[in-house]
């Protein structure tokens, strides 16, 4: 926070006044101009973001975003988005239990600029509009009037909307409009938490060495022996496509995955691949968090793979679909390997 406030003091006092409405139904609206753009620094190697053109980065935008991101205020119940995305665990918390029963480890805020799909299941395709479901009563449980007055009457906010958004006066907005910003500010800050600086990030730009076991491991991961990166490779540890890795051989609820949004047969038990960066510090593992640590997870792939009718191609790539036959050197080494992906300095987004 005290790093927020510092950049506070640099807030531009002059903002020119555009008599103009940016919401058709509603002629109270007047216009600021808006706070100088951010820039995304792209990481050597990473792809080009995907950003939005309805939501344009701006400086005082993403800090606005990192603000409501951390605070309670936009709901009735003491939760924020930090409450589930804890910086600590690369901005993701163990598990949530929701009503409808489904049990479901949180995501991790990595990268997101470079995903194209959102949720373990690919629920929800538009990144912007994403955290609209949190104002619901099962998590924010989120006030009209009480936001609207926290926020108008707040000493810091109004100020920032206005540089981020050109807005006015928040009081001259409807309750989806003031959601729509709110979202909108979140994602921009979204969109800065970009990590790579683990030691495979250093090692590829041979600043620095692996040891002798995390290079086995390497060897394991990028080759056909533990064919990891196939779903997991490239800079961002992601295909950013959806696969089913053999976790189940029955499937209910949310254990159906992508076949949820799709309706597809084919589609069944198939999840979005999730990033392996940070992976340490993200248990439990897969998307009921099933597994408590990476060597549970490295035995599954070992000797645990389900055969079912979508299972993944390039699971019976393998001699015997559910045995890659490592040794028990080779599984350390895998874990090893996985654990040169954190990125320590992350958490300070
Ligand atoms: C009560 C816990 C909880 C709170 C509070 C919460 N989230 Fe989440 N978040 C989750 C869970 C669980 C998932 C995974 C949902 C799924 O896969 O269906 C998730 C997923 C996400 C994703 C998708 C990540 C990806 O890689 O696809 C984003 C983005 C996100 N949350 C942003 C936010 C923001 C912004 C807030 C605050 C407005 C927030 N979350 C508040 C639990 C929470
Ligand atoms: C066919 C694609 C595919 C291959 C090959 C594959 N994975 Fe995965 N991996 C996935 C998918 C999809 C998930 C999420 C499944 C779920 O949540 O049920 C996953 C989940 C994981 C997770 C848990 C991530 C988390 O955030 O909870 C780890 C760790 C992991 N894989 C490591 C590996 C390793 C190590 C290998 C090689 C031995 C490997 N994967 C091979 C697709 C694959």
């Amino acid at each position: 926070m005290q790093k927020i406030f510092l950049k506070l003091g640099a807030i531009s006092g002059v903002i020119f006044l555009f008599a103009i409405s940016n919401c058709k139904n509603d002629t109270k609206l007047e216009t600021a101009e808006l706070d100088k753009p951010y820039k995304i620094t792209v990481p050597p190697g990473f792809p080009q973001p995907y950003l939005s053109e309805k939501n344009p980065m701006t400086e005082k935008g993403v800090i606005l975003g990192r603000m409501l991101y951390n605070d309670p205020i936009l709901s009735t119940n003491g939760k924020s988005c930090s409450s589930c995305h804890l910086s600590q665990n690369s901005f993701s918390k163990p598990m949530q239990h929701f009503n409808n029963g489904y049990n479901i480890s949180v995501m991790p805020h990595v990268n997101l600029a470079f995903k194209k799909v959102y949720n373990w299941e690919g629920s929800v395709p538009d990144l912007d509009l994403l955290p609209m479901g949190d104002f619901v009563p099962e998590i924010f449980n989120t006030d009209e009037k009480q936001l609207f007055q926290n926020l108008s009457k707040h000493p810091i906010y109004p100020g920032f909307f206005k540089a981020a958004f050109g807005i006015n006066d928040i009081n001259a907005l409807s309750f989806m409009e003031l959601k729509t910003k709110i979202c909108y500010a979140l994602v921009q800050y979204l969109r800065t938490m970009i990590s790579a600086n683990s030691k495979f990030d250093r090692f590829v730009a041979r600043t620095e060495e692996l040891s002798p076991i995390e290079e086995m491991g390497r060897k394991i991961f990028f080759t056909e022996k533990g064919d990891c990166f196939h779903c997991h490779g490239g800079p961002l540890f992601t295909d950013n496509d959806f696969h089913n890795n053999g976790v189940d051989s029955v499937f209910t609820g949310f254990n159906l995955g992508y076949n949820l949004v799709t309706q597809k047969p084919s589609d069944i038990g198939k999840f979005h691949s999730p990033t392996l960066r940070n992976i340490e510090l993200t248990a439990p593992y897969m998307h009921d968090g099933r597994f408590t640590t990476l060597e549970d997870v490295v035995e599954f792939y070992n000797s645990g793979v389900h055969n079912t009718n979508t299972l993944d191609a390039i699971m019976f790539k393998r001699k015997n679909v559910n045995a890659l036959n490592l040794t028990d050197i080779e599984k350390v080494a895998l874990v090893q390997f996985l654990k040169t992906l954190t990125d320590t300095t992350f958490h300070n987004m």
